[in-house]
């Protein structure tokens, strides 16, 4: 399903290609997060990350705050605050910056592969608004 080959090749990547995004997703992340609904204890990632590709017009401004979030979550950084209601704060995460970087540049990928022509995904609402911005 997840088309392969879509990373692109930013600084970040470059100087951590030895690292991969899925590999740490799974190790590190999938405990709570699901990628797509239901959820497990934590927001799915693909309804998150959806929010980042609103809030942030590149990726590197995105996966720059996702990486600082992960650090140190705090409510008044998080893109999706009513999930800390629902879930709690996440714990800060025990990886590596270049670690962070790459699962946080995965990630961001994922919404593209995931919504193609914004069609997929309904069930949670916070994509429709999404479909006028020409996603690629
Ligand atoms: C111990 C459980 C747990 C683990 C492990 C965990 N998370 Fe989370 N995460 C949460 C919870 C709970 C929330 C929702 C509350 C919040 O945003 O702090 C969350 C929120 C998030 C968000 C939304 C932040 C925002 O701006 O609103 C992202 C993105 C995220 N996690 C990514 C990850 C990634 C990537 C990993 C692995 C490196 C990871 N999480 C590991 C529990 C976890």
């Amino acid at each position: 399903m997840v088309g392969m080959g879509l990373l692109f090749n930013t600084a970040a990547t470059a100087a951590t290609k030895a690292l991969d995004g899925q590999a740490i997703f799974d190790r590190n992340c999938t405990a709570c997060h699901a990628m797509n609904p239901p959820p497990k204890s934590a927001p799915p990632i693909i309804g998150v990350i959806s929010q980042y590709h609103t809030r942030f017009q590149t990726k590197e401004d995105g996966v720059n705050h996702l990486v600082a979030y992960l650090k140190s979550p705090k409510k008044q950084n998080a893109v999706e605050p009513q999930a800390i209601i629902r879930f709690g704060l996440m714990p800060p995460s025990p990886l590596s910056e270049p670690e962070l970087r790459v699962v946080a540049g995965w990630i961001w990928d994922q919404y593209d592969s995931a919504m193609g022509a914004c069609g997929g995904f309904g069930g949670q609402g916070v994509m429709n608004k999404n479909c006028n911005r020409g996603i690629r």
